[in-house]
């Protein structure tokens, strides 16, 4: 009690299941130490928890969250807001904050909250699609604690804005931050060509995340994804998808079924390789193997079929381009001759009406 009475406000001790139990109030509010006049004031200096963290109060201090709270926002991530304050306990306690499986409610306190995302600059809401993504539910369902949570791409004391090339998702890193866990793909990715072209700074080339998206990542054998991926390698790719709209294998999958040839069925996902690398499943030397996982009796003949023949390119496909212009040509003689045809039939047929109308108009004539 005070001496005017009053129970001594706000002094609650550190909870026993807190990591700091041991540690003494004045060791966090170091400002107690100085104070000579009880009772202290209600505020007190902010903690500074580098004098035990050096190294976590380090990074943060270089991250998004540091840097916004440093030009003035409220909003940002502060120690408190992922750990708490005077409950922090040990991550690997399934009750803290930032326990694996815990972790992404705790950014979706700010991440998925509307007034914080408009007033603190967040640009989008990424925690429903992550949710409802593949390592989400590998999270929230299966409890895998292998399964990624937003940590595990973005770091937590280190976080950087997305186009930072720093960061762990920036332009270049997102292969190897992936291939934390996916190191078979990531590896067969940095053989093909948008890995090598990806490693050398190219920013046209794809990302894991360009065929994937980062948040919404699904299932890879699902016919609906399989058919968006097509559409996906048709946004760099625009003269390779319409040629392979005019064939067979590209109108099936037009209408929307998975039972044909998409591009990843005769390239590969991730090891692509230029047609003229004998690696590649289109070189020459494998294409009989590569048609022949669907087509069983596919021979040498049989692959000389042009899966993007171009009925515009007279060099690449002389007999398509002489075929094309022969039906354009008949299309278009057809249609002239019935066009006129129609026409002077028309004008007979006016004539006509004509001539028989006459007389009852008034017969002036
Ligand atoms: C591990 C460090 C740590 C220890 C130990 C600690 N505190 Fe705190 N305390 C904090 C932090 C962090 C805040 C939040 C404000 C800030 O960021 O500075 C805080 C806030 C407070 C406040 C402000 C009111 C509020 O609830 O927002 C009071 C009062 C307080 N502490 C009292 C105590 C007392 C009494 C003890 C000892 C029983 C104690 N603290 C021990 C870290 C600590
Ligand atoms: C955006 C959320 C976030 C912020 C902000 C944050 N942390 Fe952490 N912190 C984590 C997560 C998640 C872990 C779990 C281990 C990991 O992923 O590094 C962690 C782990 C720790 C650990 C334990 C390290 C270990 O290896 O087990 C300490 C100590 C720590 N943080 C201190 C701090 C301090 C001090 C601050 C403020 C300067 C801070 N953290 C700010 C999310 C955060
Ligand atoms: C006076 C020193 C001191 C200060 C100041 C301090 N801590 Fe700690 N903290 C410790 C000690 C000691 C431990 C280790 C407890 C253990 O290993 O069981 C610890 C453990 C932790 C852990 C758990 C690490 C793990 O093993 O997962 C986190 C998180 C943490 N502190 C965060 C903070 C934050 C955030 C602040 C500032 C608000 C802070 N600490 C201020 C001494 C301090
Ligand atoms: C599997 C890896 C991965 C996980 C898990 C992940 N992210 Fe991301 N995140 C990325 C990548 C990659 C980008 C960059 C996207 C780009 O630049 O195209 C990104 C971008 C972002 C951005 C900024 C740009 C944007 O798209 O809005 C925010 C904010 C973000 N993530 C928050 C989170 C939060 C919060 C979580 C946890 C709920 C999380 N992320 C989980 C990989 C991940
Ligand atoms: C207390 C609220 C809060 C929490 C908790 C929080 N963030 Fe943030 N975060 C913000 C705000 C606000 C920004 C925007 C800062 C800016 O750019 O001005 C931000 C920015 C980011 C960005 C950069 C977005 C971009 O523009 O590319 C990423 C990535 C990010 N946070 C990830 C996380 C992750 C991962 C966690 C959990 C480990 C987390 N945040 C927890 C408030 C929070
Ligand atoms: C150019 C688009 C593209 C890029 C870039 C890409 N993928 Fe894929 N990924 C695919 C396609 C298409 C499939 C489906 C493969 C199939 O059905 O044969 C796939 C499948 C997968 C699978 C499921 C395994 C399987 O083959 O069924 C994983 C995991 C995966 N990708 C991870 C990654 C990672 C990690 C990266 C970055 C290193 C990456 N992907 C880059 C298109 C891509
Ligand atoms: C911390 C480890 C980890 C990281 C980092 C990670 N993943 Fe995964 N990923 C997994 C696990 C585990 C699964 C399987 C989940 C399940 O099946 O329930 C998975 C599943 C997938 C699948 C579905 C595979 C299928 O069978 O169809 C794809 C695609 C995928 N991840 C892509 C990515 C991409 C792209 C990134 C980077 C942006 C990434 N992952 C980062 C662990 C990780
Ligand atoms: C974000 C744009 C982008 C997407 C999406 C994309 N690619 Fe590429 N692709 C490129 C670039 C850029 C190159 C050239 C790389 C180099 O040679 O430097 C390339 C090269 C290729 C090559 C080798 C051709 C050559 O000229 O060397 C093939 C084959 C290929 N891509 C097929 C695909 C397939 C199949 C998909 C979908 C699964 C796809 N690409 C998705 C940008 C893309
Ligand atoms: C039925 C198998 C098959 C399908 C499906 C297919 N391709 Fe091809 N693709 C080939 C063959 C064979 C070649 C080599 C001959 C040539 O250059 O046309 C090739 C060549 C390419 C090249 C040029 C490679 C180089 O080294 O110059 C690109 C780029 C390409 N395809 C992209 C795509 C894209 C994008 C799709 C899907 C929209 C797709 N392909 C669908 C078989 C296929
Ligand atoms: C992922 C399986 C798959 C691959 C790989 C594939 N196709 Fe097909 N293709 C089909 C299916 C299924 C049909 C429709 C059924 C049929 O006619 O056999 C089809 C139809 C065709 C047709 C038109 C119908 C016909 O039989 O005359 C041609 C031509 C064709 N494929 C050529 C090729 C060539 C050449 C390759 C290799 C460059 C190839 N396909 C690779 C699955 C595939």
């Amino acid at each position: 009690m005070r001496d005017d009475g009053r129970p001594l406000a706000r002094v609650r001790p550190i909870p026993a299941a807190s990591v700091h139990e041991s540690v003494a109030c004045v060791e966090c509010h170091q400002d107690l130490a100085t104070i000579v006049d009880f009772p202290h004031p209600e505020k007190l200096a902010k903690v500074d928890c580098a004098a035990c963290h050096d190294d976590e109060v380090k990074k943060y201090a270089g991250s998004v969250h540091a840097t916004a709270r440093r030009e003035g926002s409220q909003y940002a991530a502060s120690c408190v807001d992922c750990h708490g304050m005077h409950d922090i306990k040990a991550s690997s306690d399934p009750q803290s904050p930032t326990h694996h499986l815990q972790l992404a409610a705790t950014c979706a306190k700010c991440h998925g909250d509307p007034e914080v995302i408009a007033k603190g600059g967040i640009p989008e809401d990424v925690t429903k699609n992550f949710a409802d993504s593949i390592h989400g539910k590998a999270l929230s369902r299966s409890g895998l604690v292998v399964a990624p949570t937003c940590s595990d791409c973005h770091g937590s004391h280190d976080i950087l804005k997305h186009g930072d090339p720093k960061g762990s998702v920036g332009p270049g890193h997102v292969p190897a931050t992936c291939g934390k866990c996916h190191e078979g793909i990531a590896r067969q990715f940095g053989t093909g060509v948008h890995g090598a072209a990806l490693a050398k700074g190219e920013s046209n080339a794809p990302s894991c995340q360009i065929c994937h998206t980062a948040h919404a990542i699904q299932r890879t054998d699902k016919s609906e994804w399989q058919l968006s991926a097509i559409r996906q390698c048709g946004t760099c790719h625009a003269a390779r998808i319409a040629t392979f709209r005019d064939t067979f294998h590209g109108q099936v999958t037009a209408l929307g079924s998975r039972a044909v040839a998409g591009c990843a069925d005769c390239h590969g996902a991730h090891e692509i390789r230029p047609a003229s690398d004998p690696l590649s499943p289109v070189s020459p030397g494998r294409l009989v193997a590569t048609c022949g996982k669907c087509h069983a009796n596919a021979s040498a003949s049989f692959v000389r079929y042009d899966p993007h023949a171009n009925k515009h390119d007279r060099a690449r496909n002389p007999a398509l381009y002489f075929a094309s212009k022969f039906m354009t040509g008949l299309l278009f003689t057809v249609f002239a001759f019935f066009g006129v045809h129609t026409s002077l039939w028309f004008a007979k047929e006016f004539r006509d009406r004509r001539g028989t109308g006459a007389p009852k108009a008034g017969g002036a004539k």
